[in-house]
């Protein structure tokens, strides 16, 4: 049979790589960023409206479905691909990252994680095992190894003791992801990626790889980035981390991050991304263009008849007949609390984001991705991060 996730590089330059992978849902080009649908939706914004800017896969999270509705409950209403109305590539997050940002209480042992529901107050263990089990429910194509993500700066012996777990854990997914392999037989395929950790120290960061490429992933992810350290030493880490890894399959970057970060991780050979940032500042009013980020809520923009960014080709800013929604209106809007605005920045913020990646994808591929990544990186000047 032939590999439904199978990862072709169509082109590579320098580090960075433009390839196309594989699911039984459809190929994503890579570089490629995921839009987060954390509880099921990618909020405020309908799937035929992502489809057209360009997202091609998206996220959602074991966390939050499991506590609300349940993985069961999404089973019963056909799937993730059903309750999202989504036919593209699917991937979930396994939850041991999202227990320690938003449920109270949570305590890890070897055996998993416990942690006190933010949605109804109770007591629930995640095991590896348990959360392998919820996302094959839930049936996404990519689902997640539970691993443990320590805060930063973290203490060596406290980095080690989390780099080891998250490999034993890993361990266990996989034995767990075998079983059901043959249990599902019939339904779509799912791919499980192993999750590196080990903070900003290049030493953690091959502890991590040796532990885990002997499991044979079918991709890997790079976490435990972006959790309070400078972007700097972001890209030192990934710089160390990425010749790690096997040229042959894709490379995902969890949880990053700004349109600076995505273009130097791009040069420092990752393939894939999710973050919440097009969208949550979307909500918030901060937009990304072309000559840096705007704050549409800002005085200055009442009278402005211009679009938010007039090299953009979004749904807000790229329209016929009566033309673009201008800063002024959509600064109104925001203010006069309409729900048309928080929707029309989150879908101008994603198709920024969808094609930054597109343009540098297609510098890839005519070798000129340095000359590319500099010229954008400039535009933004110091403020892009
Ligand atoms: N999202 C952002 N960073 C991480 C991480 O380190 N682990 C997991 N599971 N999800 C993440
Ligand atoms: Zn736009």
């Amino acid at each position: 049979m032939p590999d439904p996730f199978a990862f072709d590089l169509a082109a590579t330059d320098g580090d960075a790589r433009a390839g196309v992978w594989s699911t039984p849902h459809g190929d994503v080009r890579t570089p490629a960023f995921m839009p987060v649908g954390t509880a099921g939706s990618v909020k405020g914004v309908m799937p035929e409206q992502l489809a057209a800017i360009g997202s091609s896969q998206i996220l959602a999270n074991t966390y939050h479905l499991a506590l609300r509705p349940g993985a069961d409950v999404i089973t019963d209403l056909g799937g993730l691909h059903a309750v999202m109305s989504w036919e593209g590539p699917i991937l979930t997050d396994s939850g041991g990252f999202q227990v320690f940002s938003l449920a109270d209480l949570a305590t890890m042992t070897e055996e998993g994680v416990r942690f006190v529901s933010h949605v109804d107050g109770s007591k629930l263990f995640m095991r590896p095992e348990d959360s392998v089990d919820i996302q094959a429910k839930l049936g996404a194509d990519v689902m997640m190894c539970l691993d443990e993500c320590p805060p930063l700066p973290c203490e060596p012996a406290k980095m080690a003791d989390a780099v080891d777990r998250t490999t034993r854990w890993a361990t266990r997914c996989r034995d767990r992801w075998n079983e059901l392999d043959r249990l599902t037989a019939g339904g779509d395929p799912q791919a499980l990626f192993g999750i590196l950790q080990g903070g900003v120290d290049p030493a953690m960061r091959a502890r991590s790889a040796e532990g885990l490429l002997p499991l044979d992933f079918p991709g890997y992810a790079i976490g435990g980035l972006s959790v309070g350290e400078a972007p700097a030493e972001m890209y030192r880490t990934l710089e160390a981390t990425t010749p790690l890894l096997p040229r042959e399959k894709p490379r995902y970057l969890m949880g990053v991050g700004t349109p600076a970060d995505l273009v130097n991780a791009v040069m420092r050979g990752v393939d894939l991304f999710d973050c919440v940032m097009p969208t949550r500042n979307g909500r918030n009013g901060s937009v990304f263009t072309s000559g840096g980020v705007l704050k549409i809520k800002n005085a200055v923009h009442a009278r402005d008849t211009a679009p938010i960014d007039a090299a953009c080709d979004c749904p807000a800013c790229r329209r016929g007949g009566a033309g673009a929604f201008s800063r002024g209106t959509l600064r109104h809007l925001f203010l006069a609390g309409e729900m048309l605005a928080p929707i029309l920045l989150s879908l101008h913020n994603l198709r920024f984001y969808h094609r930054l990646l597109a343009d540098l994808r297609a510098a890839i591929e005519r070798g000129e991705a340095e000359a590319f990544a500099a010229a954008e990186l400039a535009k933004w000047g110091a403020g892009a991060n």
